[in-house]
């Protein structure tokens, strides 16, 4: 009897969590950022080449290599996904133009999808790469903060 019930339960929050991660708009309206599981995220690449460079950027996780994409001067290119349950989706980049190569981890939940994170939880996360630096827009819009290639 308990043992059924017990069973009964386990199914709903599996159903409930088979749902979140097919749903990304069922998500997005239960989502506190940050709080629940299978976060939405849209990560858009901007380049932002002072030189005016094509930017060619190769981007994957572990079971996606989101292919190689050459962006004109001011092009972009974005993708979605849902941060997995265990919280370590991490996207990582590498970035080339004419006489440079470097690599950057793009999205990562313990600095973008983290209340804990001193950088704030996105949503949208909208990069822009420049030669020293790849930036990401706050979830306002206001300002964007700058970190350092890897
Ligand atoms: C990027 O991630 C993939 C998959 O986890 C890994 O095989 C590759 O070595 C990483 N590349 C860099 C530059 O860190």
């Amino acid at each position: 009897m308990a043992s059924s019930t017990n069973n009964h339960l386990t199914f709903l929050v599996l159903l409930f969590l088979f749902l979140l991660q097919k749903s990304p708009s069922l998500a997005t309206h239960l989502s506190i950022d940050g709080l629940l599981p299978f976060a939405p995220k849209h990560v858009t690449i901007f380049n932002k080449l002072t030189t005016r460079g094509t930017l060619v950027a190769h981007c994957m996780n572990k079971e996606t290599d989101l292919g190689i994409r050459k962006l004109p001067s001011g092009g972009s290119f974005a993708f979605r996904f849902h941060v997995n349950l265990r919280r370590t989706t991490t996207y990582n980049c590498t970035f080339e133009w004419p006489g440079n190569r470097v690599t950057f981890d793009i999205f990562r939940a313990d600095r973008d999808d983290s209340e804990r994170s001193p950088f704030g939880v996105c949503r949208e996360c909208i990069w822009y790469i420049y030669e020293p630096a790849p930036c990401r827009e706050k979830r306002d819009g206001t300002h964007s903060i700058c970190f350092s290639w890897d």
